[in-house]
Parts: C-alpha cells; sequence; structure tokens
C-alpha cells in the first residue's frame, strides 16, 4: 500500500511515522509514505515571488469568495499536487487510486472502512486541509471521498491522515509481526495486566484479577471473552 499525503505540514508526521510498528512496516517496505506540498506547484505572478534576495514566497491560499474569516486553499496548486502523483502512478502496473479529502461531516472512519480500503486499493492519496479548507472544487475535480475521523473539529487534516495511516497499515499483512497478527483469530480482552500480581498505589492495592494466574486455559479464555475487546 502506498500511501500519498497531500500536505502544507509534512514535518508533522515525522515522529510519528518514524515510530515503533509504523516506522518498522516503512523500513521493510510493507508501507511507503509520499509526502507532496502544494505549495511547490504555486506558480503565477500574483502567488509566486522572488525577493531580490533570492528568497521565494509561495501563497497557497487566498480569501473566501462571499466573505467570512479564514482563507481557503486554493485549487490549482493542489490539483498540481494530484496530478504529479497520478503521474507517477499510471507508470505502474495493476494500480487502483482512492482519493480522501477530510472533513468533518465525511463519511466515518472505522476499522472496516480500514479492511475494505487496504483489500481494494493499492494507492491512497489523502489531501490535507489547513485554514478553513481547500477550495470545494478540488473534492468534485477529483471525486475524492470526503472522510470523517470523528465527531470534532480538528484544525488541519494531518492527524486524520495519520489514524488513517495507522489503522489500513495495521491490517496489512506482516505489519503487526507474527505473534500480534494473531490478535484478530485469538480471544482476546481490553484489558491487560502485567507484573507485579498487586500494585500498591497511594496505601492501596490492586490486584490482577485471580484467574489470570491461575493457569487453567479454558477459564482464562472464557475470562477474555467476557472482556473482549469490540471492533467497530
Ligand atoms: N478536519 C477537521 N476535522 C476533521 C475530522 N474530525 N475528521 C476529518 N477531517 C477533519
Amino acid at each position: 500500500m502506498h500511501f500519498y499525503v497531500i500536505t502544507l505540514f509534512p514535518e508533522a508526521f515525522d515522529s510519528y511515522l518514524n515510530e515503533s510498528i509504523i516506522g518498522r512496516a516503512i523500513k521493510e517496505k510493507r508501507i511507503k509514505v509520499t509526502f507532496v506540498n502544494p505549495r511547490m506547484f504555486v506558480s503565477g505572478k500574483k502567488y509566486k515571488r522572488v525577493w531580490p534576495d533570492g528568497n521565494v514566497s509561495r501563497i497557497v491560499d487566498d480569501r473566501p469568495f462571499g466573505g467570512g474569516p479564514g482563507m481557503i486553499i486554493r485549487a490549482e496548486p493542489v490539483l498540481k499536487a494530484v496530478e504529479s502523483i497520478a503521474k507517477k502512478i499510471a507508470k505502474k502496473e495493476n494500480r487502483k487510486t482512492k482519493i480522501i479529502h477530510f472533513s468533518p461531516s465525511g463519511t466515518k472512519f472505522t476499522t472496516s472502512y480500514a479492511k475494505a480500503t487496504v483489500k481494494k486499493y493499492t494507492d491512497v492519496v489523502m489531501l490535507c486541509g489547513r485554514y478553513e479548507g481547500i477550495d470545494a472544487r478540488v473534492a468534485k475535480i477529483l471525486k475524492a471521498e470526503d472522510v470523517s475521523i470523528g465527531d470534532y473539529v480538528l484544525t488541519g487534516g494531518e492527524l486524520p491522515a495519520m489514524v488513517l495511516i495507522d489503522s489500513m497499515a495495521r491490517q496489512i499483512p506482516g505489519v503487526l509481526g507474527t505473534f500480534d497478527s494473531l490478535e484478530e483469530e485469538r480471544v482476546s480482552s481490553s484489558e491487560f495486566y502485567t507484573r507485579p500480581e498487586v500494585l500498591e498505589w497511594k496505601k492501596k492495592k490492586y490486584a490482577v484479577p485471580p484467574v489470570l494466574l491461575s493457569g487453567d486455559h479454558k477459564k482464562i479464555e472464557a475470562w477474555k471473552m467476557e472482556h473482549n475487546k469490540k471492533e467497530p
């Protein structure tokens, strides 16, 4: 699975994607994440200025038609960014691309959405808005699906993109490793305990459920079933 993230803030992903399971999945080439910054596709005198000292400012946003607070990311740099990705994908064979645009009012993202997307697609392009959002024509032109990660409003699409990458990556064979990949088939619980057997905290004692220390596998499985983790 190849994820393409269109974002004005690619650095926001650095530490998370380089850590632990996702970092390993990238190193082992089970997933690939490519960032494309629409700022690099800004053109025209009005938006791209070269200063006498050689510095270049690239203005990616503009004021909303019809008025209102905040700025809107212009369509052109985003469309050009997606076009540059589409050209790369077109060079490969047997690819199936999905384009996602993040919006708090979109289709609710769930584990089953993640599973279905991993099954059906080889490339997922994610459009991360900032400020008041991206010019609405972009999603229409690209036939992108609006996707929400929950009923709350965030300041941009970067956190939703990280959520999708994490959740989809763990559906890809080998990403969780041999031990964890068995997890879905195993009876699993939402309660886990480790040493010590009795935890002392502020003069109170907290013991591990005795059944987990009993060594009786049937009873342990039954206890885990009772405390089963629900997959959304
Ligand atoms: N952009 C802002 N809030 C969002 C949310 N909850 N889900 C997806 N994209 C968003």
